[in-house]
């Protein structure tokens, strides 16, 4: 019921949401990711939709279908999703990062599947530390100048406000939602707190669809008005 009475809240803007998790090769076959399974995101993409945006939704390798009348871009790596997300943000209002991007990647990609040899030593990994797309579209002149308003999403074991207090200001955004994971990871249901320059709020369990509109309601109060 509630889908026919979502308020167009968003009617004219433009939102950009990445959601899933990042695939990082280490050969052909090969490769590290992580639990995220996309249903935020994808509820997010889902209610920007009927709340009146146009979305824009940059995907790691999920099992979700595509939400009726969004726009789907498919990516593997952090470096792949921050292109795509560069790609899209200059015509975009809102950028919302769910995604669950590798904070490392291989050192090097095998160009062929690595062999297991008797006798020999285990491969050791060796990681580089991957871009940061939330921070670096964040600190884009747009973002700054309040053109592109910027939420990030921080799952946390412990210690939530501590620690998302202080990633809403080392990223510099004005929303930061957080919740206590990794338990939540492929859950239909969570608790969200949201984080801004006045403290923070709780919005109580409800299903990632529920919360997907209070956040896009959240969201949308905090949009520079048009004259
Ligand atoms: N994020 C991102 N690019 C990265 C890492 C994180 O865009 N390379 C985004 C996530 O999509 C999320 C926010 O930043 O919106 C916070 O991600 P999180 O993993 O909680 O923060 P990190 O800075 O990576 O800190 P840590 O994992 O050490 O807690
Ligand atoms: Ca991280």
């Amino acid at each position: 019921l509630i889908t026919f009475f979502t308020p167009k809240v968003l009617a004219g803007k433009r939102v950009l949401i990445t959601a899933g998790p990042t695939y990082e090769a280490i050969d052909p076959v090969r490769g590290i990711t992580n639990r995220s399974s996309g249903k935020m995101g994808f509820a997010i993409a889902q209610a920007a939709q009927q709340a009146g945006a146009e979305v824009t939704l940059i995907s790691g390798p999920v099992a979700l279908e595509t939400p009726r009348g969004v726009l789907r871009i498919d990516v593997q790596s952090a470096r792949q999703m921050l292109e795509a997300v560069q790609q899209q943000a200059g015509a975009a209002d809102v950028f919302i990062a769910t995604a669950a991007v590798a904070d490392w990647r291989p050192a090097s990609m095998a160009d062929a599947k690595i062999k297991k040899a008797e006798g020999e030593a285990t491969p050791g990994l060796q990681f580089v530390e991957n871009p940061d797309i939330l921070a670096t579209i964040a600190h884009s002149p747009r973002a700054e100048s309040g053109q592109l308003y910027c939420v990030g999403f921080a799952a946390e074991s412990e210690n939530l406000v501590e620690y998302a207090t202080a990633k809403r200001r080392r990223k510099g955004v004005p929303l930061l939602v957080g919740n206590i994971g990794p338990n939540t990871f492929g859950q239909d249901d969570n608790v969200l707190t949201l984080f801004d320059d006045s403290g923070h709020v709780e919005l109580p369990r409800a299903s990632k669809q529920v919360l997907a509109r209070q956040l896009l309601l959240e969201i949308a109060a905090r949009l520079p008005r048009r004259q």
